[in-house]
């Protein structure tokens, strides 16, 4: 005889989680900061090549070695520019023999390394160049010699951002000392230690903590933690830095990388993360009476990371999850669960019909026993 529950389905199913990571596949180049040699005129600016808009251009005058470039504000590792040739009986011919280059020089184009030299592009075609992951910061287009004239309906840049993108995320912390607030552990200067005006400061508290938002799930490989310098280094003492997914326990609960030693003062230390993934960022010194002082957190490592889970749940239900609608609902309802926690960009599906189960064990009172 066993004894079936009748009032609670049990049931076991299989979830597929999807993150859709916001950023894996975007244009980079889209409404960043461009510039070129010259302005056609204002019709043509060095922005109408980045601007979504295959049909606005980008045109310098005819000139000597005219160029074009893009910011990306982030270093990346660079795969692919696609570039959209103006739609033009003849005038399409001008982009033949123009460079493109990606590195980290603006201003000296010669330096940065070349991804690709264009025979040609037909008349507003686009075409793909492949830059095998070179690594910069600004794309630049240009055309040696005189009377050349560049003409770029669009530009557009794929690959993976690297460097820091603790500036691209949100932060908050425990409490606040005066004006130190959070932000000032992000803002891109880790000389304004000498200052303490350029560090954020907790209170003196019970587990004071300080978390970055990093929006999307990294790859973390490695953490830059910066030591004030005024005084009191020996504060850092016992900091731990973790990363996850979880808001529990103000983060507490996600897995450590690594617990602090000691920072000399005004010193920056690298801590190795082994590409731990994660959004969040916390760093938490455990106790009473501490304060938490960062003068910078920098966080490098690869992302977004685009990832699929699959969890096995038991659900504890009084409906009849074999029931198609209802467990779309469940679905739904899990989905708000995760939009609460931050995780917006999720796809949620059954992979497997979810199957009733037999408890084992004492049944709950209002179960009956059938033979
Ligand atoms: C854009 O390029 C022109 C020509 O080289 C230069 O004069 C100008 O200062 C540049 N503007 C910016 C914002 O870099
Ligand atoms: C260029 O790459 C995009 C995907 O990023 C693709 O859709 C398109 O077909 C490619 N174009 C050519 C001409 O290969
Ligand atoms: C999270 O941090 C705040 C501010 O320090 C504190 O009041 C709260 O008790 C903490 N929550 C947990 C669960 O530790
Ligand atoms: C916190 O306050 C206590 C009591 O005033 C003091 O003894 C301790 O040194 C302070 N700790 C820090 C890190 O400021």
């Amino acid at each position: 005889m066993k004894k079936l529950c009748k009032c609670l389905w049990i049931l076991l199913g299989f979830l597929s989680i999807q993150e859709t990571a916001n950023g894996a596949d975007e244009n980079a180049a889209l409404w960043r900061n461009t510039n070129q040699s010259s302005d056609w005129d204002s019709s043509w600016i060095s922005s109408y090549a980045v601007d979504g808009l295959r049909n606005r251009c980008a045109h310098t005058l005819t000139e000597t070695n005219p160029w074009w470039r893009v910011d990306l504000l982030n270093e990346y590792q660079v795969n692919k520019v696609a570039i959209t040739n103006r739609h033009h009986l003849t005038a399409y011919q001008r982009i033949n023999g123009a460079v493109i280059r990606v590195g980290n020089f603006p201003d000296d184009i010669y330096s940065n390394t070349v991804c690709a030299v264009i025979s040609t592009i037909p008349s507003g075609a686009t075409s793909n160049f492949s830059c095998g992951g070179i690594e910069g910061r600004y794309v630049i287009v240009h055309i040696s010699g005189n009377l050349k004239t560049l003409t770029l309906c669009e530009v557009e840049v794929y690959g993976k951002v690297m460097g820091n993108w603790a500036s691209r995320g949100t932060v908050i912390q425990s409490s606040t000392s005066g004006d130190r607030f959070a932000e000032k552990a992000i803002d891109g200067n880790r000389g304004l230690q000498q200052l303490y005006t350029g560090c954020s400061s907790t209170l003196n508290q019970t587990n004071p903590w300080w978390r970055l938002d990093l929006r999307d799930v990294y790859r973390v490989s490695r953490v830059v933690i910066t030591n004030r310098k005024d005084c009191c280094a020996e504060q850092m003492n016992g900091v731990e830095i973790h990363i996850g997914n979880s808001l529990k326990n103000n983060g507490s609960n996600n897995p450590i990388c690594a617990v602090i030693p000691a920072i000399p003062a005004g010193e920056s230390y690298s801590y190795s993360c082994g590409g731990m993934e994660g959004r969040y960022v916390n760093l938490i010194i455990p106790g009473d009476m501490k304060t938490l002082t960062l003068c910078e957190v920098e966080v490098f490592g690869e992302g977004p990371v685009l990832k699929r889970s699959i969890v096995k749940m038991l659900f504890n239900s009084r409906a009849d999850l074999t029931d198609q609608p209802m467990r779309e609902n469940i679905l739904i309802q899990f989905g708000s669960v995760l939009a609460d926690k931050g995780f917006t960009n999720v796809t949620l599906s059954w992979i497997q019909t979810p199957e009733q189960v037999i408890q084992k064990g004492k049944a709950p009172k209002s179960c009956i026993k059938v033979p």
